[in-house]
């Protein structure tokens, strides 16, 4: 596998006007649409299946299987949903691309549309990006000016109205049930699962729920074949993706890249560490996904490999982090954030992170108590498995593994505060 890919999603960014529908014609925007219009929705949804890709979202479940799921139509509406709340710490993928190329989410959202028989679709965006919010309505203006979306697109006799909703910047926001109740009218939080969307999703009708780079890979899938697709990347972990590397590197930013290249190569295309530091840790998927440590720098960056070690891709989020930072430090961040953002609804993920808070915040400061780590570990247990949705699950997931491997810098933080193990002026990041 070449580690090496011609840039596809992020290959004009760089024009002066990449966001521009002229733009996006100029680069086969929009061919694909044609192609698409003219080919049985069974294929489409069959060419989705055979490219094998994953949902780019974080979970990587199969994108064709879940349009799958659908059941047969039935005379009443049926949604596309995208969920584009991008929020987990580290992830920064989607927001570039809404606002270097909305047209491939727009394109790719008519496609969608089509192959699964839906009439409106809608964007639920993060509610604080309202420069994406700007530039989405526009390219969304753009499409049905020039018939590509609205009423009998392009002479087909399909019609497709999309309608771009705004949160209120609520991270739980991002789970694709809370987001359909946020998207109804009603509070964001988590419906049990089963019935899945698929089945009973917005308005309780059958609800596809896609990520933005899901739905942004369909055009390049249909125009080149889902052999092309799948010819990249790992045979389970097929294609390419959008790595976000933030952090400790020279050039941090996104990298389009065939999956199952490895954090190594992609320090190298970030120019290196900054500084010539050691790498320390980092996240292969975002804050959610258990730590990596500098022996995992050549860990393939595909679903399996990753599942393997002990961790997941998640949303290819690689916050790099060098020597000079104190892990409890930067562990306690993301867990003020999970506290702050848990929706409330389950006593497990409401009540533990609150007190993995409190513990994290006495460890950073050096006033950590006896059983403090063992505590947090028992918090940890009693978390994972048993919340609502992924949002507990993730919070634990840093501290684990962090005790796992820098459990000496843990035990430090019952008499050492955090900034004189790492006195801020050598850190480079806090
Ligand atoms: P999940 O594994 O429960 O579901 C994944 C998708 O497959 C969902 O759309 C679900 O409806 C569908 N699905 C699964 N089984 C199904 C079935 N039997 N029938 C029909 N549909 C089915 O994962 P979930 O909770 O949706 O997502 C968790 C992931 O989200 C985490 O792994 C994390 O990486 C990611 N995440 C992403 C964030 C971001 O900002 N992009 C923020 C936080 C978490």
């Amino acid at each position: 596998m070449s580690t090496q890919l011609t840039p596809i999603l992020t290959k004009f960014w760089d024009h002066p006007q990449s966001w521009t529908l002229a733009t996006y014609e100029d680069n086969e925007g929009y061919q694909a649409l044609r192609q698409a219009l003219d080919t049985p929705a069974a294929d489409l949804v069959q060419a989705a299946k055979d490219s094998g890709l994953r949902g780019r979202g974080g979970a990587g479940f199969p994108t064709g299987m879940k349009w799958g799921f659908l059941p047969p139509p039935d005379g009443g509406p049926r949604y596309l949903v995208v969920n584009a709340d991008e929020s987990e710490p580290g992830t920064c993928k989607d927001i570039p691309l809404l606002m270097a190329a909305p047209h491939f989410l727009v394109e790719g959202m008519v496609i969608t549309s089509y192959a699964i028989g839906c009439n409106h679709a809608f964007i639920y965006l993060r509610g604080e990006v309202v420069h994406v919010y700007r530039r989405l309505m526009r390219a969304v203006e753009e499409a049905y000016a020039a018939g590509y979306l609205g009423k009998n697109i392009m002479g087909s006799g399909f019609d497709l109205d999309i309608t771009v909703h705004a949160g209120a910047g609520a991270y739980i926001c991002g789970e694709e049930t809370a987001l359909l109740d946020s998207l109804e009218g009603r509070r964001g939080q988590p419906r049990l699962k089963p019935p899945f969307p698929a089945v009973a999703g917005l308005y309780a009708r059958p609800t596809v729920v896609n990520n933005v780079e899901s739905i942004a890979s369909i055009p390049p899938i249909v125009l080149h074949g889902a052999e092309w697709f799948s010819d990249m990347g790992t045979e389970k972990s097929t294609g390419f993706g959008i790595f976000s590397l933030s952090g400790h590197v020279n050039r941090p930013g996104q990298y389009e890249a065939p999956l199952g290249i490895t954090l190594r190569e992609l320090i190298d295309m970030a120019g290196g560490m900054r500084n010539g530091n050691r790498l320390k840790f980092w996240t292969p998927g975002g804050s959610s996904t258990p730590l990596f440590t500098d022996a995992h720098l050549d860990v393939p960056l595909d679903f399996e490999s990753v599942a393997k070690e002990g961790s997941m891709l998640g949303t290819r989020a690689l916050q790099i982090f060098d020597e000079t930072t104190s892990v409890v430090h930067a562990v306690s961040r993301w867990t003020d954030f999970y506290a702050h953002e848990s929706c409330g609804k389950c006593t497990p993920c409401r009540e533990g992170t609150y007190w993995l808070k409190q513990i994290m915040k006495r460890l950073e400061d050096g006033k950590g108590l006896p059983g403090d780590i063992e505590k947090l570990d028992d918090i940890c247990d009693n978390i994972l498995g048993r919340a609502f949705c992924a949002l507990g699950d993730g919070a634990t997931s840093p501290i684990t593994s962090a005790i796992q491997y820098f459990r000496e810098e843990f035990e430090a933080g019952m008499h050492t505060p955090w900034f004189e193990l790492f006195p801020p002026e050598r850190s480079t990041l806090f």
